[in-house]
């Protein structure tokens, strides 16, 4: 028999824990690489009306949400959805997205996070710092992704030795618990990030114009490139889907995560302010220290048309090409390469364990299971849907999971989140709830924001994502001929784990309808 649920050690510990699962990849990689292919400027307007309409009103959501939650002993979706709306038996399968979401996206997120860490470690150790050109950058990355066989990179062997690594600092921090565990690495690792960061920003901000007859490749024009408004994208429905899919992903809102972590909450703990400070902290981290670095560095090195074609030709190429180049040009390389790849690390490692949680939580709270126990079964099934991720990346399997798991879901979870929460629990009691040992009021205006405009917002995306790609995507119109098994099996393994899950759920609620019966 499990004990009794674990809770945070303190306020300051959850917001560093809550801000750690946003500030991830998706801030320093995902983030440049999405505003710097949609344009810059024109990508910075939906996506900051997507913060406002989506992100903010989400987070409060899904803390409201998992607080009440939290109050049934019910640290994850299924269990949250039922104690909102008893009556309906059907809610708690729904609630299997907020599962099966964070282990699609920590299937693949580990491996690349362990690219970070193995990354760091070919910074301080000067393999890749003497590196000048873009080719032999690009080859030393498709050689240790396993892409291919180079001068460098042989097999996958050093890219596995750093994902079971990684993998293994993982399941370390989560089998010590959410106080022990999480809390204790979260309030460490953010401050020694953010310290990474600004060390990053300034150094790039202070960089001026390396080429002298380019005297417009300088910081002020990178810095431009990102922030000068560009209004005729408000036209283009993609421009709108990727800046509201980066501001899921970024604040980890509809993914499940927050709902667990804010299930460790008391009832009286402040949702509302503690809300707004982890989305405050994550956005800093995005628009602040993500759009100061990359960017502005890329631009000034190489100007506006190659960052765009850059982020074009791959999500990581900025990230884990362009940089490091940048950096090697400067005095100090070394140094600035590690804290580069460090601070990917930290941000990849304080993500990466919140999404561990919930199918961890899922298997104390609804199973019994205690916490060493949940966590080592848990090692072992993520491990091996692990595997695809690492052995397939080729095959365009990441891409196809990061599809489903890190994209399509997140908006159809928040869309089934906000409905539940606005109309079924209802927004009077929603309001209530949402200010129960509250620190500030919200705004009255978000009551008609979460009521009609962000459900109203989720379905116009969720509808034009039907309208636009459901054909493509479905009957699989870009993938290669060669990679079409790969992409099926990926979407047959994906079922398979949500049947599972789905038959999870339903012999725990039979157990319990048993022993409540048994009771009577
Ligand atoms: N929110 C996390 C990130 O940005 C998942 O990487």
């Amino acid at each position: 028999m499990a004990g009794k649920r674990d809770q945070w050690g303190s306020r300051l510990g959850i917001i560093m824990a809550v801000a750690g699962s946003a500030i991830g990849l998706g801030n320093f990689l995902r983030f440049p690489a999405k505003a710097a292919a949609n344009g810059g400027g024109a990508f910075m307007i939906p996506y900051l009306i997507s913060l406002f309409l989506l992100g903010i009103p989400l987070m409060w959501i899904e803390w409201t949400l998992g607080r009440y939650g939290g109050g049934f002993e019910h640290g994850t979706a299924p269990g949250i959805f039922h104690s909102v709306w008893k009556k309906n038996r059907f809610i708690k399968y729904f609630g299997i997205i907020g599962i099966f979401g964070p282990m699609v996206i920590l299937s693949y997120y580990c491996y690349i996070e362990s690219w970070t860490l193995a990354y760091s470690f070919f910074a301080l150790t000067g393999t890749t710092t003497t590196i000048t050109d873009q080719a032999t950058m690009q080859s030393f990355l498709r050689g240790f992704q396993g892409l291919e066989n180079n001068r460098f990179f042989h097999g996958g062997g050093p890219a596995y030795v750093f994902f079971l690594i990684t993998f293994v600092i993982n399941i370390w921090v989560i089998y010590y618990g959410i106080k022990g565990g999480i809390e204790r690495l979260c309030k460490w690792a953010m401050p020694l990030l953010f310290i990474c960061g600004f060390i990053l920003m300034l150094r790039v901000l202070s960089l001026g114009t390396p080429d002298p007859s380019k005297p417009g490749w300088n910081i002020t024009n990178g810095l431009g490139f990102l922030w000068n408004p560009d209004f005729s994208a408000l036209k283009s429905a993609k421009v709108w889907l990727e800046a509201a899919g980066q501001i899921f992903f970024t604040l980890s809102v509809g993914i499940g995560v927050i709902l667990t972590y804010a299930s460790y909450l008391s009832k009286g703990d402040d949702v509302v302010l503690s809300g707004l400070t982890a989305a405050g902290t994550n956005e800093l981290a995005e628009v602040i220290l993500g759009g100061c670095i990359v960017i502005p560095a890329a631009f000034v090195f190489f100007g506006p048309t190659e960052i765009e074609a850059v982020s074009r030709s791959g999500v990581f190429n900025l990230g884990f090409v362009t940089m490091p180049l940048v950096l090697n040009s400067l005095p100090l390389s070394v140094f600035f390469g590690f804290v580069w790849f460090f601070l990917l690390f930290l941000a990849g490692v304080t993500s990466s364990i919140s999404l561990s949680q919930p199918a961890v939580a899922f298997l104390e709270d609804e199973f019994n299971i205690g916490r060493k126990k949940a966590v080592l079964i848990f090692a072992a099934v993520i491990f091996i849907l692990c595997q695809p991720a690492v052995f397939f990346l080729k095959n365009g399997v990441v891409d196809e999971l990061d599809f489903w798991g890190g994209t399509f879901f997140l908006v159809l979870f928040a869309t089934i989140e906000t409905l539940l929460f606005a109309w079924v629990f209802g927004m009077e009691k929603a309001w209530d709830e949402i200010h129960k040992g509250a620190d500030m009021r919200v705004p009255r205006v978000y009551k008609f924001i979460i009521k009609y405009i962000t459900p109203l917002f989720l379905f116009c995306i969720l509808g034009m994502w039907l309208w636009q790609e459901w054909r493509p995507i479905i009957f699989m119109k870009n993938v290669a001929a060669a990679n079409k098994p790969f992409i099926l099996a990926t979407r047959a393994g994906l079922l398979a784990i949500f049947a599972v899950l789905a038959v999870s759920v339903k012999v725990s609620w039979s157990r319990k309808n048993k022993q409540a019966e048994r009771i009577r």
